[in-house]
Parts: structure tokens; C-alpha cells; sequence
């Protein structure tokens, strides 16, 4: 089995940067026409021009049931059918604690990250059918398996695509339309910085400072990077996965492996020094 997408056409949303814009690069690269979904006008339409007639950019905000619908519409008036969908936008959504949570701002990161999913997949699945199958990519997170690894409302919304992910599964199975998961951990791209509230300066120094401490945000020893997903995206989108359906795939450099200190050796040590001063002070006392 390949990994190639040759006279396979896809969806990415969120494609205008990070995660989406390094997937439209690997789609293409494996041989799919791309309908690229986002908000981000001047990327979209950079992205397309660098790739004539193989990526059509597609004004879609995935908050909007219209939006959606016109773009798996498009993709398949444009390219002639859609076999592959992979909702990826996003964004970090409401900051706020479940304490001070307000009902909008949980509709709002819900409607951005979960109804999304389900509506893209709602408004694909005509087209796969008539294609005789085809593949779903969700992007999930950590954040949807872990606490403490993003803001409630994102992180319920994250377990909700999981979850989300499996129902579909089953559901479209009978239509040969596999639906998976990818839960990246601490990526390096935009999302961080993506506040339009956020000074440039601010946002520059904040990114530097993200690529220096992220190779040790994790057991592996590199920077998560958007073309790590994107290759898994690729995979779970084509023939080499054929098998592989109502699964998440964790692509986090073993964030979620344990606890810090089953993995850090400064964690370790740290925690070997302090069971050490504690061994001595019980020993002092007791003498
Ligand atoms: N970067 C990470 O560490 C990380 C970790 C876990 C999950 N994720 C998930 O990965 C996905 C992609 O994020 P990224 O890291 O590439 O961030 P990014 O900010 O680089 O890209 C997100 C893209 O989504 C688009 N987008 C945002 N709101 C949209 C909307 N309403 N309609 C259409 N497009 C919209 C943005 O314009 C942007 O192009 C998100 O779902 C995010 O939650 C990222």
C-alpha cells in the first residue's frame, strides 16, 4: 500500500497556515488536488499561486453551516468529485476558566472546534458516496486526553472530536468512508500567537522563545514541527491506511507517554535530591 494520493481530491480547512498549509504541500506533493478552506484571504490565494491548478483557494469560515457546504460544493464542481476531508481549522478559542466561563464563549470555541468537524463531515460525506468511499481527518489534541493542556471549553471541545471521530467511523463505514483522529501535542506554529490583540514585537519574541524551549517540551528531543501532522494526515488519508478506521493517532513526541518525571532526567534528579534531604532529615530525627 502507498501513500499516494494520485486523482484524489481533498479538503483541508485551517489551510492557510501551520499544520493545514504544511498538509496541502504534502496532499500535492502525493498527487491530490487541494480545495484550500480558511479565513486568511492573502495566504489562501498565495498558496493557490504557488501551486496553479492543482490548489483552489476557498473562502470558508468553518463557524458558518453555508460556508462549509459551498466548499465541498466547489471542491467538487472545481475538481470533480472529493474523496478526502481533513478538518483542521482552529484556534485556542475562548481562554477562559470553567470559574469565569460565560455561555458564549463556550458555544463559541464548541461551534469553532466541534460543530465544525461534524458539519464538514455532514456536508462531505454526499460527495464520498458518490465517489464509492473515502477518507476523514480530524484534528483532535492532547488537550482532548489530558487536562492542563488547554483552555477547558478547547480541551472538552478536542475530546468531543475524538469521540466525535468514532461515532462517524461507524456510521459512514457502510459507505467504505474511514474517519480518524490525529492529536498533535505542542506544535510550532502560528496558533500561539495568533491573537490579532498580540503586538508583532510581542509575537516574534514569544515565538522565538517557544522554538528554544520546545524541544524539551517532551520525551523526543525536537521541536514538534506542522509537517509532523501533515505526514500523518497523508498517511491516514491514503491507501497505507487502509485498515485503520475510529482511531486517534497521538503525534506528540510522547507528551502523554507519563508523568514528566518518568521521562526527565532533571526531573528525575531533581526528585532523587529531594527524596535524598527527606532520607537524611527522617535519619537526623530519629537519632
Ligand atoms: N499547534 C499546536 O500545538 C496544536 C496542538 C494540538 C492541536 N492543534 C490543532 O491543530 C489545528 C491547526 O492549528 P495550527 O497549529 O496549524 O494553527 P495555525 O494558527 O497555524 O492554523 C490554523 C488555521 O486555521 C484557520 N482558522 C481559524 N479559525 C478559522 C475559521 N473560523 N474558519 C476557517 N479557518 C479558520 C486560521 O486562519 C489558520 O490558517 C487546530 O485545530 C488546532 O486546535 C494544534
Amino acid at each position: 500500500m502507498t501513500q499516494s494520493l494520485q486523482g484524489k481530491i481533498a479538503v483541508i480547512t485551517g489551510a492557510a497556515s501551520g499544520i493545514g498549509k504544511a498538509s496541502v504541500e504534502r496532499f500535492v506533493e502525493a498527487g491530490a488536488h487541494v480545495l484550500a478552506a480558511d479565513i486568511q484571504d492573502e495566504a489562501g490565494k498565495a498558496l493557490e499561486a504557488a501551486h496553479p491548478g492543482k490548489v483552489r483557494y476557498q473562502r470558508c469560515d468553518v463557524m458558518s453551516e453555508d460556508d462549509i457546504a459551498v466548499a465541498m460544493e466547489i471542491a467538487n464542481t472545481t475538481f470533480g468529485g472529493l474523496d478526502i476531508l481533513f478538518n483542521n481549522a482552529g484556534s485556542g478559542g475562548s481562554p477562559a476558566s470553567l470559574e469565569e466561563m460565560t455561555g458564549e464563549a463556550w458555544d463559541y470555541s464548541q461551534d469553532l472546534l466541534l460543530r465544525s468537524v461534524a458539519l464538514g463531515m455532514r456536508y462531505a460525506l454526499p460527495y464520498m458516496k458518490a465517489r464509492g468511499g473515502g477518507a476523514i481527518v480530524n484534528t483532535a489534541s492532547v488537550a482532548g486526553l489530558s487536562a492542563g493542556m488547554g483552555p477547558p471549553a478547547y480541551s472538552a471541545a478536542k475530546a468531543g472530536v475524538i469521540q466525535l471521530t468514532r461515532v462517524a467511523a461507524a456510521e459512514f463505514a457502510k459507505y467504505d468512508v474511514r474517519v480518524n483522529a490525529i492529536c498533535p501535542g505542542l506544535i510550532l506554529t502560528g496558533i500561539f500567537t495568533a491573537s490579532p490583540e498580540m503586538p508583532s514585537q510581542i509575537k516574534a519574541a514569544v515565538q522565538t522563545a517557544m522554538r528554544g524551549t520546545a524541544p524539551a517540551a517532551q520525551p523526543v528531543r525536537k521541536a514538534g514541527e506542522a509537517d509532523d501532522i501533515a505526514q500523518t494526515a497523508l498517511f491516514l488519508a491514503s491507501p497505507a491506511a487502509a485498515f485503520i478506521t475510529g482511531t486517534h493517532i497521538l503525534v506528540d513526541g510522547g507528551m502523554l507517554v507519563g508523568p514528566r518525571h518518568s521521562w526527565d532526567p532533571v526531573e528525575q534528579e531533581q526528585r532523587q535530591k529531594a527524596r535524598e534531604k527527606m532520607w537524611a532529615g527522617a535519619a537526623a530525627e530519629s537519632a
